[in-house]
């Protein structure tokens, strides 16, 4: 791959990204794409359907082969990388025939670590997100927000440095929505995990970021990457307050403008 670092990384990069192209069937999505993620940030990535969302995260992470440009995580290639990804569909996510436990301890047993060590961060994770069912159970014998839970724990069991979660809300309730924003929350400020989500509902996009990345329509080009800076942890009733009211409208301005042109 050719090194095509034409514009230096901004300061507190976690990603960069240089001159990525990707077409399907010959139609380009990306053509000639820049962006810097910032490190320990959550963004929140929005845009009209189709447009790239899920592309973008999976090229990121190695999922979908890009056709050129380049993408660095510190400088690094993503083999010496330690990331994390949470899958749209939970229901096809976990392992069937193992235990809750066992799918959260896979990536640690996978590594080598120990049954003391496994156990203890499988702990560790339990605590952090409050399980109170038994994690002994089968993915089918929890609901889709137990299971989405325990997706989300397995994708953070190795503390990657960044997590990538694609529309991690879609298929939940309303309750579980609102804890696994927390949740999420609590896990990026404990670990300073970088985090990348997915989302085509603007409020969760809003509430969860530090950073909103509005795409274009096809081919995709950042229509703006604004900033929201509202202090943290962000409580359910942060969506009513003047100043996340304001971002959410002027990022709809935003994608309206783009529907438009
Ligand atoms: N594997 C693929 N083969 C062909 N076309 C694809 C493939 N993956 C995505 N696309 C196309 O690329 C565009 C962007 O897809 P996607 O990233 O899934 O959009 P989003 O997540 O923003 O809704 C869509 O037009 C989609 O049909
Ligand atoms: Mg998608």
């Amino acid at each position: 791959m050719t090194t095509v670092l034409q514009l230096p990384a901004v300061a507190g990069t976690h990603v960069t990204i240089r001159g990525l192209h990707k077409s399907f069937a010959g139609v380009p999505l990306y053509q000639e794409f820049n962006l810097d993620i910032p490190r320990g940030k959550i963004i929140s990535i929005f845009g009209p359907n189709g447009c790239g969302k899920s592309t973008l995260i999976n090229m990121i992470s190695g999922l979908t082969a890009i056709d050129s440009g380049e993408i660095l995580f510190d400088g690094k290639s993503l083999k010496e990388t330690d990331i994390g990804y949470v899958f749209q569909n939970y229901r096809d996510a976990l392992f069937p025939w193992m235990s809750a436990w066992d799918n959260i301890a896979y990536p640690l047993k996978r590594r080598g670590l120990g049954a003391d060590k496994v156990k203890a961060r499988v702990r560790e994770l339990a605590d952090l997100f409050e399980i109170k069912f038994n994690l002994g159970l089968f993915p089918y014998e929890l609901s889709g927000g137990q299971q989405q839970t325990v997706c989300i724990m397995r994708a953070l069991a190795t503390k990657p440095e960044i997590l990538f979660l694609d529309e991690p809300f879609s298929a939940l309730d309303f309750e579980m929505t609102l804890f696994i924003r927390a949740k999420l929350q609590e896990a990026n400020l404990l670990a300073g995990v970088t985090m990348m989500i997915v989302s085509h509902d603007l409020e969760d996009a809003v509430f969860l970021a530090d950073r909103i990345l509005l795409l274009t329509r096809r081919p995709t080009r950042v229509a703006e990457f604004m900033h929201f800076d509202m202090p943290r942890p962000r409580a359910p009733e942060a969506v009513s307050a003047p100043e996340f009211i304001q971002t959410k409208s002027a990022a709809l301005q935003i994608f309206q403008r783009e529907m438009r042109s």
